[in-house]
């Protein structure tokens, strides 16, 4: 079924001038953007949206990256697009990410790794509800 999911360009990305290059990746790959800003997380902002993380040894690092520079955060629609999101960005961890994946190309470590995408259906809903009110949604 078509469905949605949740990303953010990370400040890394940003800094490095990457967003146009991704939003291509995006797009080619078959990814509908249905709702996209720029913006930038408050250490409010971030620490509500990693409250998963909190108790993380690299929570406190992963909060002051988040809230270091602007983002671009997006809803995203394709048919099974958390699952095929996650595999058209690759491993956390860019070191080991599979080639031609938008952390491989981008990213320069594991905390500064380029782009988010959501986990789960239920967190893609979420996220998407945290930055988007339904007016910005199309
Ligand atoms: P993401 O999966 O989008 O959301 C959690 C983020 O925490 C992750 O991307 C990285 O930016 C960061 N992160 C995850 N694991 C580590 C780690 N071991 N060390 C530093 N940062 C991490």
């Amino acid at each position: 079924a078509t469905n949605r999911t949740f990303t953010m360009i990370k400040p890394d990305a940003v800094k490095n001038g990457y967003i146009g290059a991704i939003l291509e990746k995006i797009q080619t790959a078959g990814f509908k953007i249905v709702a996209m800003k720029y913006t930038k997380l408050s250490k409010g902002d971030a620490e509500t949206f990693y409250a998963v993380h909190s108790e993380r040894p690299f929570f406190n690092d992963l909060v002051a990256f988040m809230t270091s520079g602007p983002i671009v955060s997006a809803i995203l629609e394709k048919s099974n697009a958390v699952e095929d999101f996650r595999t058209l960005i690759g491993a956390t961890n860019p070191e080991e990410a599979a080639e031609g994946t938008i952390r491989k190309l981008f990213a320069g470590s594991i905390q500064e790794n380029a782009v988010h995408g959501s986990d789960s259906d239920e967190n893609a809903a979420i996220e998407g509800a945290f930055h988007f009110s339904g007016r910005e949604i199309f």
